[in-house]
């Protein structure tokens, strides 16, 4: 029983502590598999996001990433169909897992806010479910659209 208790109360907000080198300036070091748990394999900026617009508003199917906040802030809010959970990060010390399945927002950003994403596997469009109906119907079972992929 104990251990379903603290399953449940599992939060959906994974971070990540990411060390701070000082060095003539600050030196933000994410390593496999120190930092995070799989290799590298496309790394991508937000720049100068649009004050007030949302992004994100998707989940990926197999796609796993971290998300680093280098400058200003951004809220992500993350909904796995059953809870959603939400934190500022304002700081490159912290970086946030979005696991596949998962839907994430990014919001309460400006022109000020720098990204950096880490990704496990490369670009591909397929790989992302943009519908919010669409992905509630996966994670219920409903589809098996990319399961059988
Ligand atoms: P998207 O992943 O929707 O951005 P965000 O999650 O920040 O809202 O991508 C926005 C656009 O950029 C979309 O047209 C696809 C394109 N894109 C690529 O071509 N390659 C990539 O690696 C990424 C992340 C996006």
């Amino acid at each position: 029983m104990g251990g379903e208790r603290s399953t449940a109360e599992e939060s959906l907000i994974k971070i990540v502590n990411i060390p701070l080198i000082e060095d003539d300036g600050i030196i933000c070091v994410v390593q496999y598999p120190d930092q995070i748990p799989y290799p590298i394999h496309r790394a991508y900026f937000i720049i100068s996001p649009v004050a007030g617009l949302a992004r994100g508003q998707h989940t990926h199917k197999e796609n796993r990433q971290m998300l680093i906040c280098l400058k200003g802030q951004v809220r992500m809010t993350l909904d796995d169909g059953k809870r959603r959970e939400e934190m500022i990060l304002s700081s490159p010390d912290k970086g946030i897992m979005l696991e596949p399945m998962v839907w994430h927002e990014m919001t309460d950003m400006n022109e000020n806010t720098l990204l950096a994403v880490l990704a496990s596997d490369r670009y591909d469009p397929e790989d992302y479910i943009r519908s919010y109906d669409e992905f509630l119907r996966a994670v219920k079972g409903e589809t098996t659209s990319y399961a059988d992929k």
